[in-house]
């Protein structure tokens, strides 16, 4: 945050900046891009391990229900942070991942259902998503906001529930 503004005309050339320029700021770069495949990785290991030891079932299933929302708010903080760099890599990606949300039901104005709720491209959730119609200026400050302050805020406070839970519900599920 001390060298990288959300800014379309600076961005990249912050990210640049970041890898050739700011003392260890290639290291920090690269161990915050591997550390992000590492978490997307190992939460999804952790969610099968608890599958296989069938750690959903009662009294855990709650947990089992924060957790996938912890799996996609991690998936999410990925892809939020995709865009950042405000490369061809980012573009793309929000321009696969917001072209579907388009087609959802009831709020994408391409989905079904969606006349009920009278969704047009300029009202509806990749509206929304991206602050405009195309991908620009606003689509890069939401992703940065929900990058840096509301999805951590948001699965910080589920990861409480979710280990005050482990503890409610007897502690970790081992063999009967
Ligand atoms: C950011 C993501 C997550 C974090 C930080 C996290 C963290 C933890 C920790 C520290 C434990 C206790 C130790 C352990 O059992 O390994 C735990 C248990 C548990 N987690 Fe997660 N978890 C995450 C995502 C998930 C996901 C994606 C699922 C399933 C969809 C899940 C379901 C559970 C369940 C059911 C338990 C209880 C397991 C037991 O009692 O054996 N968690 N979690």
């Amino acid at each position: 945050m001390f060298y990288y503004v959300p800014d379309v005309n600076r961005a990249y050339a912050d990210i640049v900046d970041l890898m050739y320029v700011v003392p260890f700021g290639r290291f920090l770069r690269n161990s915050h891009r591997w550390g992000a495949h590492a978490m997307v990785i190992t939460v999804s290991v952790h969610m099968f391990r608890v599958f296989l030891t069938g750690s959903y079932k009662p009294p855990r299933q709650f947990n089992w229900v924060v957790g996938v929302i912890l799996l996609v708010l991690t998936f999410l903080l990925s892809f939020t942070g995709y865009l950042l760099p405000w490369d061809q890599l980012g573009y793309w990606a929000i321009t696969v991942g917001t072209n579907m949300a388009r087609a959802t039901p009831l709020l994408g104005h391409e989905g079904p259902f969606s006349y009920i709720l009278g969704m047009r491209p300029d009202n509806d959730i990749r509206f929304a998503l991206l602050g405009g119609t195309s991908i620009d200026a606003p689509a890069l400050l939401r992703a940065y906001v929900w990058h840096c302050i509301a999805i951590p805020v948001i699965a910080s406070a589920l990861m409480m529930v979710h280990f005050w839970r482990v503890r409610k519900d007897g502690g970790i599920s081992g063999p009967l």
